[in-house]
């Protein structure tokens, strides 16, 4: 299939970031138990997502009986797929990682039982077959689709009447309060950063300078694509994670005992700031149904 030119750079990139990841541990298929020697940031961390954020993969695991078939969109190094084809579910993942998809089909051989395949497709254009999933998920990748509009029909299409859409979403958020709490507490908390480091960094940030690299198509979505989604679907929970924590909470570096305690404290005040509206959460959960 003819894949643009910033989708093709979109799948160059992400192949990147799990190569590296690969050398730094992470066995692609279970993502779960992954973490990255060093952290910087809550997703490289298995087990601080875990801490953090345990119900959106409690959910996904939740609703998977063995035969409903599931599409996983933007399926990136595997993990979600294998995890809903190991509990018995008919996987399909999507994504333009042309080189990962040829490589994880490849390593399927090893396990015939699973019941999962892995297609190269760009979702700003892909087309999908009419009331054919249970479930449709999407972790972490729908903001780095630009035609949303055409992906919101695709779904709607593709799902079977009340079947379930799952979204996982990162969403940029641009309060002042928001960075001056994350800087107050990533200034004051053990980190893997120096005083100093910190402030310099905290300092780039606030001049606009990221040590974050944004892939090419972060943030590309052609208009908010939350409200259409509300309006496309029946909204049955809504949540939110990392309110102001997400900067530094991976990069909180202490004894086991004095950073777990570390991390569910500042992450208990970031619930409570969530809950009264006072930020927005970094990491958003949907479970749509589909209207049909
Ligand atoms: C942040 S990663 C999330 C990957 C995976 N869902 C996970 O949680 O590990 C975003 C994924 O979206 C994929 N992606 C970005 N643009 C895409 C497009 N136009 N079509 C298909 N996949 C795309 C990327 O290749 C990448 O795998």
């Amino acid at each position: 299939m003819d894949i643009d030119q910033t989708s093709q750079a979109e799948g160059k990139y992400w192949e990147n970031v799990i190569s590296t990841l690969q050398n730094d541990g992470l066995d692609f298929r279970t993502r779960e138990d992954f973490v990255a020697k060093d952290p910087k940031y809550f997703w490289e961390d298995g087990d601080l997502m875990k801490m953090i954020m345990p119900y959106p993969k409690a959910f996904l695991k939740s609703q998977i009986k063995p035969g409903m078939k599931t599409l996983d969109l933007g399926s990136g190094s595997g993990g979600n797929s294998y995890l809903m084809a190991k509990l018995g579910a008919d996987a399909l993942g999507v994504d333009v990682q042309e080189e990962n998809i040829r490589y994880l089909n490849q390593e399927l051989k090893k396990e015939p039982e699973l019941k999962i395949r892995f297609e190269v497709n760009d979702l700003n254009v892909a087309t999908f077959p009419e009331n054919q999933f249970d479930l449709v998920l999407s972790w972490n990748s729908f903001h780095h689709i630009k035609n949303t509009d055409h992906l919101i029909q695709e779904i709607q299409k593709s799902l079977k009447p009340d079947g379930l859409f799952i979204l996982l979403e990162h969403q940029h958020t641009h309060s002042m309060f928001r960075k001056a709490l994350g800087a107050f507490f990533w200034l004051l908390l053990p980190t893997r950063e120096r005083f100093m480091e910190k402030f310099q960094l905290i300092r780039g940030r606030a001049h606009g300078k990221s040590e974050e690299t944004l892939s090419p198509a972060e943030d590309s979505a052609d208009h908010d694509y939350l409200d259409s989604l509300k309006k496309a679907f029946v909204l049955e929970d809504e949540r939110a994670y990392l309110g102001f924590t997400g900067p530094f909470i991976a990069r909180i570096r202490a004894g086991k005992g004095l950073k777990s305690f570390l991390v569910k404290m500042v992450d208990g005040l970031d619930r409570a700031f969530i809950k009264m509206r006072l930020i927005k959460g970094e990491q958003l959960f949907l479970v749509l149904r589909n209207r049909k």
